[in-house]
């Protein structure tokens, strides 16, 4: 299927990954992909590589537009090893005395990566290579999402390199947004919800600066998932979106239960909400992935979570989406806490500890209901999540 010509010479040369169902604790059930570019040119530039695994399957691809010998030059955007780990492999057959640019942070992480010394070039936000009749152009985008990362702008053609920025896990057999229409959007939410939300100061900065710079694009190519070519504005306009944090009048309730007590109360809460005119989901824990749960909380106001209390604790599914969630940093929810118990029910409060340390404007008291709620406490339930509703500020 590849290597695909995405501009007159111009190539994407990575690979499909389409058994990978778990990037680093990410759920990828639809695969991804480590794209890289080949740029022909008087001078011939790679731009990025893939996971080490697939690096013979890459320089067979690049072998069919040209020798790999013949590679003038590398650009490294990004440190991680799904675009870097096949580095030393493609370097012995370029070259290893060929250049490898990269930023200054990325020089450091290359060579704490990998012992053999590689002819490592630092390039800083601004500089420019000539490849001939082309120009790349560096914009370093340090912590989006590693130290390291940066872009790689090619001037004449207008074509970005965003490295992880705009990607999506995603591999199918589509190529470029207009392929897929609306359906990439998800593909794209989860992954900003997933890595980049806790960057998101920097994001809106990092627009304001492309804007400011005047910068026009005919293409954006992200090392993950299809390449923008036809809806640019649109994720432009949805990173400006999420990286403000805007939420929606929805609500999710996220729990995990033992004997049903406390989804029965996550069902209840969630239809006060809903009664309340909030759009509310419950989601159970052991039936729904972190990294799902967490693309729902990129849009919504209020998070509540429920666990029972376990060996005077919260259950450890419920335990690991709040690590999760707090490593990701979403701003500006409202939170509440919820669980049934037997005897000492620590859960709650363990719950809102948690989600208070995350900033959250948290609807107090959390409710907690011994062994099985009756009647009573589900409408207590129900009562609870019309408060949430309240907390949330109406419907807008
Ligand atoms: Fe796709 Fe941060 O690596």
């Amino acid at each position: 299927m590849r290597p695909i010509e995405i501009a007159p010479g111009i190539y994407d040369v990575g690979v499909k990954d389409w058994n990978i169902r778990d990037f680093h604790g990410y759920s990828t059930y639809q695969g991804t992909t480590y794209n890289a570019f080949l740029v022909v040119d008087d001078k011939i530039a790679l731009i990025d590589t893939v996971k080490k695994e697939f690096a013979d399957q890459m320089l067979r691809q690049i072998a069919t537009i040209v020798d790999p010998r013949r590679i003038d030059l590398v650009v490294s955007n990004h440190t991680e090893m799904d675009h870097s780990g096949a580095l030393p492999r493609i370097m012995h057959r370029v070259g290893e005395d060929k250049p490898v640019y990269c930023s200054k942070m990325g020089l450091k992480g290359l060579k704490q990566h990998f012992r053999a010394p590689l002819n490592y070039q630092a390039v800083s936000t601004g500089d420019e290579l000539s490849l001939g009749r082309r120009t790349l152009a560096f914009l370093e985008t340090r912590m989006l999402h590693w130290p390291d990362n940066m872009f790689t702008y090619l001037k004449e053609d207008q074509i970005l390199f965003s490295s992880d920025a705009f990607g999506q896990h995603y591999a199918g057999p589509e190529n470029f947004d207009d392929e897929m229409g609306e359906a990439v959007m998800p593909h794209a939410k989860k992954y900003f919800a997933n890595i980049l939300l806790l960057y998101a100061p920097l994001i809106l900065k990092l627009l304001d600066q492309v804007g400011k710079m005047g910068l026009t694009f005919k293409m954006i190519c992200p090392d993950h998932g299809v390449l923008w070519r036809r809806d640019m504005h649109k994720i432009l306009e949805a990173y400006g979106r999420w990286a403000r944090q805007e939420t929606s009048a929805k609500a999710l309730v996220v729990y995990d239960t033992m004997w049903q007590s406390t989804r029965h109360m996550a069902e209840a809460i969630a239809g006060g909400l809903a009664a309340a005119g909030v759009r509310a989901l419950p989601l159970d824990l052991r039936h729904c992935h972190r990294s799902d749960v967490m693309t729902e909380v990129l849009d919504a106001r209020a998070v509540v979570v429920g666990s029972p209390t376990l060996n005077n604790n919260v259950f450890p599914t419920v335990a690991d989406f709040l690590t999760y969630m707090k490593g990701l940093k979403p701003l500006g929810r409202v939170g509440a806490a919820f669980g049934s118990y037997g005897w000492s029910g620590e859960a709650v409060k363990l719950i809102g500890a948690e989600l208070g340390g995350m900033n959250f404007r948290m609807v107090e008291p959390g409710l907690r209901l011994p062994y099985v709620p009756d009647a009573d406490g589900l409408a207590a339930c129900e009562a609870f999540g019309r408060q949430v509703a309240a907390a949330m500020g109406g419907n807008a």
